[in-house]
């Protein structure tokens, strides 16, 4: 099916949805999830917002595709490659400590450890708040909090880092059975794809007011940082992830429509918990198994397996392997809320591009706006008083199909009379070049989706929603 409309109506295309019912049980906690400012450094040029865009979301992919978590406690370094975080990601507040103190945290399905900036001298380079002097950044005060403590080298918390090797970490140690032992966990140092945060794990109390408090949650002390926005919340599926320290039965989101970037809208995202894991289907949701990928590099990600990809009525002959990791590792695909738009590896993309211009050959290409936004197919559709865009669809593992919205995956860039497709790709040549997931559905994908990640059932849950 085309979604033909008219023009000028396509940046408030909305979707009309049904609300849900949720199981408001008092195992649920509700924290507010906004998009996070996208101002990058001083611009206010749209292209090249959209270039920092599409090339953060280019690096994310590079790093989640090099995935590369446990590494030798001889090091002393932790190297989680992630992403330059912000810009495109969602945020939600959390509290920690006694009495409590609330930051502004990134929301990342992506990644597993939790941390904040820290302490009176948290130093970040190159962080581009939104007219923020860095020396002003909220930061987590450690010395007026009556509950944080660091993490003992010997803390099975630590291994969920440093790995199980408790000897060569604990060295300073009198012996493996000594008391008296006060070394603490390493330092970690988390690398992003342009950028990186390094400091010591606390154990501290997760507070959500009114009356729920987790005590003893492993979270990060950030001291220095590099290009980050603000602190990361872990929802990945590591031990020292917040669903699994907190032993989530299901999280659940819906993505304010990036339109909303800069403003104050927001939606909620639902935590349950609680024993009694219930299995019964919201009606009217799609749902596709999650699964773990045979090589323990990509174990924190959330794979689905997607079955086909519609452009139009035509499906676009990927094949099979993409779909599916091979026993290294390499291919499928994952859900990751901070990846801003969807990554396809070369191939895969080109086929799928190919499809949109074969489709949409009766407009120009627009190759000047390609070449500053860095992202194509862009079309010129000035002139035409309907815009014709074939409709782009996933088919799930299961049956479910998330057919999306047109502002998931087109969007106007710059100029009012040019549309582009908002996937990206990299070189795809060279070393390395099929390594990790082969598709990333990023957070432009989800918008205005009601995403639930069940945890007890193991299943990804969606359904298009208007989640303003
Ligand atoms: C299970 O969840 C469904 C949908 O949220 C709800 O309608 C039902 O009451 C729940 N059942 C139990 C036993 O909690
Ligand atoms: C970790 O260290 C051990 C012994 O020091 C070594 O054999 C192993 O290859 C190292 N692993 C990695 C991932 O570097
Ligand atoms: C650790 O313990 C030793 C001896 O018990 C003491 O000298 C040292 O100051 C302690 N270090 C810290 C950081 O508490
Ligand atoms: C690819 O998968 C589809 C659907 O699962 C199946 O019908 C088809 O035979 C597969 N093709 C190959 C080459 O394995
Ligand atoms: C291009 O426009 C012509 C005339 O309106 C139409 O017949 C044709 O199907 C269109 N082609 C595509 C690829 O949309
Ligand atoms: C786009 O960039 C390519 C390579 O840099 C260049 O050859 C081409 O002329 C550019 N096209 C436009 C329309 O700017
Ligand atoms: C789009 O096409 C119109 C008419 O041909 C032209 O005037 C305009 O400059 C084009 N815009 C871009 C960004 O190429």
């Amino acid at each position: 099916m085309d979604s033909s409309l008219p023009f000028f109506s396509f940046v408030s295309f909305l979707i009309i949805s049904a609300t849900f019912p949720f199981a408001a049980t008092s195992d649920t906690i509700k924290v507010s999830l906004s998009p996070s400012h996208h101002h990058h450094s001083s611009s206010s040029d749209p292209y090249q917002i959209l270039n920092n865009l599409a090339t953060s979301s280019v690096a994310r992919a590079h790093h989640l595709k090099h995935h590369n978590p446990k590494t030798n406690i001889t090091s002393s370094l932790l190297k989680t490659p992630l992403f330059p975080h912000g810009y495109g990601g969602y945020t939600v507040s959390l509290s920690f400590g006694t009495p409590p103190q609330t930051l502004s945290f990134i929301m990342d399905t992506g990644s597993s450890l939790s941390w904040f900036p820290c302490t009176s001298r948290y130093l970040c380079s190159q962080c581009a708040f939104p007219n923020v002097d860095p020396s002003k950044i909220p930061t987590f005060s450690p010395k007026l909090s009556s509950s944080g403590k660091l993490v003992g080298c010997r803390n099975p918390k630590c291994n969920w880092l440093f790995g199980p090797n408790v000897e060569s970490r604990c060295q300073d140690c009198d012996g493996p059975t000594s008391k008296n032992c006060n070394q603490t966990c390493p330092p970690y140092l988390i690398q992003y794809g342009l950028g990186s945060t390094g400091g010591l794990l606390l154990l501290e109390n997760l507070v959500f007011p009114p009356h729920k408090t987790f005590q003893d949650f492993l979270v990060g002390c950030s001291i220095v940082s590099n290009r980050q926005p603000a602190g990361i919340v872990g929802f990945g599926r590591s031990p020292e992830s917040l669903p699994s320290q907190l032993h989530l039965n299901k999280f659940s989101y819906c993505l304010v429509s990036r339109r909303f970037d800069d403003t104050k809208v927001s939606s909620n995202m639902l935590l349950e918990t609680g024993s009694g894991s219930n299995d019964t289907k919201i009606p009217g949701l799609g749902y596709t198994p999650f699964y773990k990928n045979p090589n323990p590099a990509f174990h924190e990600f959330y794979y689905v397996t997607i079955r086909k990809i519609l452009v139009g009525n035509k499906q676009v002959k990927v094949p099979n392997s993409t779909f599916v990791p091979g026993p290294d590792g390499n291919g499928g695909a994952i859900v990751d809320s901070g990846s801003t738009f969807t990554f396809m590896e070369r191939p895969v993309f080109e086929l799928v591009s190919k499809e949109f211009e074969k489709q949409m050959g009766n407009y120009s290409r627009a190759r000047e706006v390609e070449n500053i936004s860095g992202l194509a197919p862009c079309f010129n559709v000035s002139g035409h008083r309907l815009m014709d865009v074939p409709e782009m669809s996933f088919y799930f593992n299961g049956g479910a199909k998330m057919g999306l919205p047109l502002a998931n995956y087109f969007s106007i860039v710059g100029d009012d009379n040019v549309v582009c497709l908002m996937i990206v790709t990299d070189k795809g040549v060279g070393e390395g070049a099929r390594s990790g997931p082969a598709i990333i559905l990023g957070n432009f994908q989800q918008q205005n989706y009601y995403i639930e990640f069940d945890l007890a059932n193991n299943r990804f849950g969606f359904a298009k929603r208007n989640c303003a």
